[in-house]
Parts: structure tokens; sequence; C-alpha cells
């Protein structure tokens, strides 16, 4: 019976309902002086990549690599849906980002390195420069920390040289690295090192942030701690110093644990470390995700897949020539930073930007002054930036001479009057925009305009890239018509060389995450029985453009950082007041979505700030402070349904200012009206406008 009241309350948002929440916009044409120098101009590349030509056309990409036996199978379903791409094969991914190049491009920039504060001199890594620090870090990771191939390694690091140069190190010795993003507390470190198994942590002294020295060794003692918690015991802590000339931290090193790297290096210097000969299948790394489970999920990826398809997409999407002038402005703690600062553009020979702080500091005008200094003629960002820098300083990009031929932007649906300001703005109605939908899972993108060849339309992803073949589909698996603009879950009919091989440490979670929804035969080995389920929603256009909407399960979009709720409400559940907790997202107009919290408090005990506070500590500390609560509501009680499971998709549009809905069948309708007076006031009137992911959000599925 409680059933068909939840499924009645569900039902209120209708098919029709779910119109995209921005119109449709007129295509822009790339700009011929883009075309005139592009590396994909070749409309073949369709037939090339096309359905009949998979998986062999994706050899195009693998033969960007330089392997040290070439492979025997392009793609081996046998144990599907574990892929394997290019078995037989082997190969070095740290050869194939450094060594490889020195032939013709050794004294040529790696990186630019760009500290935060704007007096510290910025600094050139040639490739030459590249290979050897990689190399003395090898020696290092190999001899003192005794790493050897398959062993995992966790990194905390900041945005500097030292972390893609440690990245780097551990794939020349087959080391599996995770790197975890440097802004997650201490704690979100621990339970990652201990997911992983590693028993090395990797990490800086302190880094600069938003004009603040932030002391980062703290969080390496309490990562131990909660690694130890957890069965995980670490015995080396690398520490790299971030000054030159003093430490940036207080934190004592503790004795027989914690090593000074630079100090360590010393031991090291011009040694060579031979490049360890991989299997195609072995892992590169493993990055971290949040799913619907408070776990975080391990995505790992293979060396030879996964750099082919990296290298793959840099050169024919990004556009990526290695006299370019690259800056891909995420953070190397995400995906994105993984295969389009690190892996990728290096695997090209390409000289890339790297930046250690934030965008705004100490003024909007500092990437523009970045872009020009050193003619970074392609720039890539994600719309939570650009949606800050246009709110900060709207007219900051005008100051400047730089000249993009190419902006990229990722993760989080871009609104058109965005788009149009980063068009015509920042790329000065000059440089091409490629909108790239895609995942940490993926490895690389999905979707996305190939930028000579197709038009681009402001608010839509674009159509898929070559040898991605998706699918939309409904609740019941029934193929929904392509072009017809009708909303369901975004799938991918084939596997390709950059999708994630498992999930580590739980492989039944891999299937069950990504395959079982629409798997049409479980024992099946043909790859068209096993669609990727993505987790988002998606229209198309008749253009075939299609275009993203957010979420379909329990993951919040933060400023393009996936936030999984129930990893939110087990930190709110630490504090010994709180009885129950409910995370809901919020439309933010910088960044996008932002979680609010709601809670109900033990018997006896009464609302105060003080229980508010410690609930927004308790995530600080638990996550970080990407996951602060705009908001943390405490509530009477949840509003339930009979069978007792918290209405999250009501709270959502209370925080939202929307219609709750019928909620008379609930099992305690009165809260509602409570909650709703609390959170809205009483004479407000709700709009009803708010984007897919938050109409939809807690719905069951
Ligand atoms: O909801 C989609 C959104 O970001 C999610 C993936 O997040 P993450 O794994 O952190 O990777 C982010 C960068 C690759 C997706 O499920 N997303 C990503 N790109 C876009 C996007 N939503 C709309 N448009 C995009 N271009």
């Amino acid at each position: 019976m409680a059933r068909a009241h939840e499924t009645q309350i569900m039902t209120e948002v209708s098919e029709a309902e779910i119109a995209v929440h921005w119109k449709e916009e007129a295509h822009y044409l790339p700009p011929a002086k883009f075309i005139g120098q592009a590396n994909l101009t070749d409309p073949a590349i369709n037939q090339r990549f096309s359905l009949d030509r998979f998986p062999e056309c994706f050899r195009e990409y693998a033969d960007l690599l330089t392997w040290d036996h070439y492979w025997h199978t392009t793609l081996d379903t046998s144990n599907a849906p574990y892929w394997k791409w290019f078995v037989g094969g082997r190969l070095n991914a740290s050869y194939n980002c450094v060594d490889r190049h020195l032939r013709r491009h050794k004294n040529k920039a790696a990186f630019i390195f760009v500290p935060e504060p704007e007096d510290e001199s910025h600094a050139a890594i040639t490739y030459q420069e590249l290979y050897v620090r990689v190399n003395e870090m090898a020696a290092l990771l190999k001899d003192f920390a005794g790493l050897r191939a398959g062993d995992r390694v966790t990194l905390h690091l900041p945005m500097t040289p030292e972390l893609p140069i440690t990245m780097l190190a551990c794939a020349r010795l087959g080391v599996i690295h995770s790197v975890v993003f440097g802004g997650f507390s201490g704690e979100a470190c621990g339970i990652r090192i201990a997911d992983s198994g590693s028993r090395v942590l990797i990490t800086m002294d302190g880094y600069y942030r938003n004009g603040k020295l932030l002391d980062h060794k703290p969080n390496a003692d309490i990562a131990v701690a909660t690694a130890q918690k957890e069965g995980q015991k670490v015995d080396k802590v690398l520490v790299w110093r971030r000054l030159r000339d003093r430490p940036a931290t207080a934190a004592p090193m503790v004795d027989g644990r914690d090593f000074v790297v630079n100090d360590l290096l010393k031991n090291y210097a011009g040694d060579h470390v031979q490049p360890v000969s991989m299997p195609a299948e072995a892992p590169l790394f493993l990055m971290y995700t949040s799913g619907t489970t408070g776990r975080p999920k391990g995505c790992q990826h293979s060396t030879g897949g996964y750099l082919a398809y990296v290298a793959g997409t840099s050169k024919y999407i990004q556009d990526i020539h290695p006299t370019d002038v690259y800056w891909c402005f995420a953070d190397i703690g995400w995906i994105t930073g993984h295969s389009y600062i690190v892996y990728g553009p290096l695997s090209l020979a390409a000289t890339g930007v790297l930046y250690e702080g934030v965008p705004t500091y100490p003024d909007a005008g500092r990437p523009w002054r970045i872009a020009q200094r050193h003619d970074v003629n392609i720039f890539h960002t994600s719309p939570t930036t650009i949606r800050m820098l246009r709110k900060a300083g709207p007219d900051e990009p005008k100051r400047y001479h730089h000249q993009f031929k190419h902006m990229t932007t990722v993760g989080e649906p871009i609104e058109p009057e965005v788009w149009k300001w980063y068009y015509e703005v920042v790329g000065k109605g000059q440089a091409v925009i490629c909108d790239t939908w895609w995942q940490t899972e993926n490895g690389g993108f999905l979707c996305s305009t190939k930028p000579a060849l197709d038009s681009m339309k402001p608010g839509s992803a674009g159509p898929a890239v070559p040898g991605i073949f998706p699918v939309i589909y409904d609740e019941e698996g029934r193929e929904i018509p392509t072009g017809s603009n009708k909303a369901g879950n975004i799938c991918i009919r084939n596997p390709w060389p950059g999708i994630m091989q498992t999930i580590w440490g739980d492989p039944e979670r891999y299937v069950k995450t990504y395959y079982a929804k629409y798997c049409k035969n479980p024992k099946s080995k043909d790859w068209r029985d096993w669609p990727y389920f993505a987790g988002d929603g998606a229209t198309q256009a008749p253009d075939g453009y299609f275009r993203i909407l957010g979420r379909v399960d329990d993951v919040i979009n933060v400023a393009g950082h996936r936030l999984g709720t129930k990893e939110l409400e087990s930190a709110c559940l630490t504090v010994p007041e709180v009885a129950e907790a409910a995370v809901v997202p919020v439309v933010d107009e910088v960044k996008g979505r932002v979680p609010e919290v709601y809670v109900s408090l033990k018997p006896g005990i009464a609302p105060s700030k003080v229980i508010q506070e410690k609930v927004v500590h308790a995530i600080e500390t638990t996550i970080g402070k990407i996951a602060r609560p705009k908001e943390v509501r405490i509530v009477p009680d949840m509003p339930k349904t009979r069978s007792g499971k918290i209405m999250r998709r009501v709270l959502a549009a209370i925080s939202n200012n929307m219609d709750t809905g019928d909620v008379t069948t609930l099992a305690n309708p009165d809260v509602v009206e409570q909650i709703r007076q609390m959170v809205q006031g009483a004479g407000r009137v709700a709009t009803k406008a708010a984007p897919e992911d938050i109409k939809r959000f807690g719905d069951e599925r």
C-alpha cells in the first residue's frame, strides 16, 4: 500500500514537464582560422569510427603511443563487462609521456608552473628536466620506499609540479597511484588509503591557496591514523617541501615514518630507472569518486587503453599540437587533471600551464594575466570557474591581449548566457568551444563537438566523440527515439579504451552500478548486451546534440565535483545529538549546486547553533571544505513515507522554493508545512523553475 502512495507522489512530475530549463539555442560555426590549423578536419573520421568498424577503429588512438610489444587483440570481451583493451601489448606510461619526447623536444617546456603568489617567479620545466626529476623520484620510490609494480601508493598533493612528477615516477615503476584531491580532509584521505591498501603516503607540507600558506602536513597525520583505524598501516609518509628555505608546517615529523623528499632526493641525483614494461591491461591508477552509498569507489584505470584514449581525445578534441601552450585549469586531484593535464597532453609532447591557486586570487584578472604572459592558446575549465570569473570581473578579459584558439568546459551543464560570455568576452569571438561531457569512470570525453567539424550549440554537450555510441533508455529499458528531445537515462552502447576496468576491491559493485540496469543477458560475452549506465539524465535534440540534465542518483554535483549525499549524511550522523540526516541539492548561481542539510535531533535535545556548527565541522573534517553545506536546518521530524523512507525529494523542493506536490499520503504531512514555513517563510509562492536533477532528486529508481 505504501508503495502505491509513493508512486502516486513521484509521478506528479510528468514527462512533458521534464522540459529542459533553457531553450534550444542557435548553432555557432567554428572560426575558419581554427579549422585551418586543426588536427581533425577530415569528416571521414565518422566512417573510420563507425559502429561497424568497432572496436578496430581504436587502433588509430593506440598508434599514437609507443609500444614495447604490439598487442594481438584490440578488445577482449571474454569476461564481460570487465573489458580488456589492446591485449598482449606492453608499454610504459612514463616512457610515453616523457622519454620518447626527448629526441625532438627535450628543450621544450613540459610544464610552466605558476605559483599562486604573484611575486614568486614562474618555472618552466623542460622535458629533459622532467625526465631527470621523474627518474630521481622513481629511484627513491623503488629503493627507499621499496615500491614495486602493482603496489598502490596514495598521493595527497597540491597543484605543484611535484604532483605530476610523483605520478610519472609511479607509472615508471608500474606502481598504481591513487591521487586524493588536496582539498579533501585527512580523514577522507585515510579512508582512501585503507581502501587502496597503500602503505606509502606522499604529501606536501603546505601550499598556497587564496593568499594563505596552508599547513597540509597535519592532514597526513590524520590520514595515517584513520587508515590505521580502518586496518591499513602506513609505513612511510614522504613529505615534499613547498618552500625552498623552510618548512611550511609547524607539525612535527614522526621519527622513522616521515621523511622529507627533497632531502632524500639528494641520494638519487642523476639516477636512471628503466621504465617497467607493463601489460596494456595493468592498472595505471585509481581515482576515487562518489556514488550512491557512503563508501567512495576506486575507479581502476588501465595503462594501454586509458593512455590511448586520452592521447586520441587530446589530439582530436582538445586539438593539442606540440607547438601549443595549453592550460587546463582543473586540479590534478580530479580525473580531468589526470587525463587532460598529465597523461593526454604529455603523451602528445604538449606544453601545459600548471597553476597552484584559485582563479580569483588576487583578483578576477589573474587567469587572463597568466594566459597573456605565457601566450596560452588552449584553455580548459569548468562552468563554475567561468561563472565565478564572470561574476567577479565581467570585463576583465577585455583588458588583456590573450588569444585562445580553443576553449573547453567540463563537469557541469553550462547555461547559454554563461557560454556566450565565455565565447564573446573570454574567447573574443575567435575561439572554438568544446562542452565535454564525461565522468571519472570514463577516462576521457564521451560527448563533445569535434571542434573543426561540428558547430557549437550553447548549453548542449554536442554529439558523441568518435567511437562512442550513446543511447537514451527509459526506466523500463526501452530506447527513447533518437532526436526526440525526451528525457531518459543516457547510456553508452559500447565499451571504449578509456572506460574503467573495475571498482578496486569491489568487482560486483562495478557490475551492479554500471551494467546491471540495462544488461540484456548477464551471461553474454558480447559487448552489445552490456550498455554502460552513466547515471545522468539526458535528452537528444533532432540535430543529434545531447543535453545532460544532471545525475539521476544520490549524487550532487557541487562546482563540478561529485559528492554522495550518503557520504554527507553519514558525516552528520557522527554528531551525537543528531538522530536523522538528509542532504539535498540547492541551485547556486556560481557553484551550480550546493548541499543543504536537514537534521532531526534525538529526543529531549533542543536545537541550537552549537549543534548546527558541529554538523558543519563534522562534514568538513570527514570530507573537506568543498562539501560545506549552505545551511544546516534542524527540523522537528523528517517528512516520511508510511514505510519510513525519508522523502528527500520533498525537502529538495522546499529548499529550492518549488512546489512540494501532494504530500497528504505521507506518514506525517504536517511536518512538511512546518518545514516549508521554516525555510521559505509564510508568504512565499513556489516557483517550480528548477532543473531536472532537483525536480527528480531523491526519487526512487
Ligand atoms: O553529471 C555529469 C556531470 O559530472 C558528472 C561526472 O562527474 P565527475 O566524475 O566528477 O567527472 C567530472 C569531469 C569529467 C557527470 O555524471 N558532467 C560532467 N561533464 C558535464 C556534466 N554535466 C553536464 N555537462 C557536462 N559537460
